[in-house]
């Protein structure tokens, strides 16, 4: 099945699903200087830029961003730190065949700066959410979640380093689980057939 991975950065959730040998087939990124694009190429993996600043609307953005991703036949789109708000007609082309990882425990703290806003609401439990792509922003039936205990010390530049390093580990594992048509929903919530755990925890 051919992977098409989004991104807009450095690409270090990219690296981990070629780490793990996701076949990814291509990557797109809306921003030209994305370092993720860099991690493809090396790879011999088509990097495309579609410059979202180049298109009028967010729909003629959309409109070119899924023709090109469907000359790759997807059976999975995976949003690697994609940070474009997509609308609903493109979640819905790609519905029930897009992922997204976030970095919070969802439905905590959707959107941006969740490890300041982690800290500032002085949760005790934070991590990273790999789920389905629906209309609303950050929210979706939840595949996997990785969990880690906050420390007096934090800041968000620790937590945000912790809880990376889980993204590394639960992405990888959320995209084979799809791969090997392992994940069945009902009524909104993810089952992993065989009984994977479906939380991870890491207090170390
Ligand atoms: C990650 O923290 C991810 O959870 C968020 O954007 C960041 C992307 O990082 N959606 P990278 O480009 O994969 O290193």
């Amino acid at each position: 099945m051919s992977v098409v991975v989004l991104i807009s950065g450095r690409g270090s959730n990219l690296q981990a699903l070629l780490d793990a040998a996701v076949p990814v087939s291509a990557v797109f990124s809306n921003m030209a200087g994305a370092g993720g694009l860099a991690i493809a190429a090396a790879r011999g993996i088509p990097a495309i830029v579609v410059p979202h600043r180049e298109f009028s609307s967010r729909e003629a953005f959309e409109a070119e961003l899924a023709a090109q991703i469907d000359t790759f036949r997807p059976g999975l789109v995976v949003l690697a730190g994609f940070m474009r708000v997509l609308t609903a007609g493109f979640v819905q082309r790609y519905a029930g065949r897009l992922v997204n990882i976030h970095p919070s425990l969802l439905p905590a703290f959707p959107g941006l700066d969740t490890h300041a806003r982690a800290l500032a609401a002085g949760v005790k439990l934070h991590g990273c959410t790999v789920h389905f792509v629906t209309a609303d922003v950050d929210i979706g039936p939840i595949i996997v979640q990785a969990a880690i205990p906050l420390r007096p010390v934090d800041t968000p530049d620790t937590l945000a380093a912790r809880v990376l390093r889980q993204e590394h580990r639960v992405f990888p594992l959320a995209v084979r689980w799809f791969l090997e048509g392992r994940l069945e929903i009902a009524d909104g919530v993810v089952r992993v057939k065989g009984g994977d755990a479906q939380l991870v925890f890491d207090d170390s």
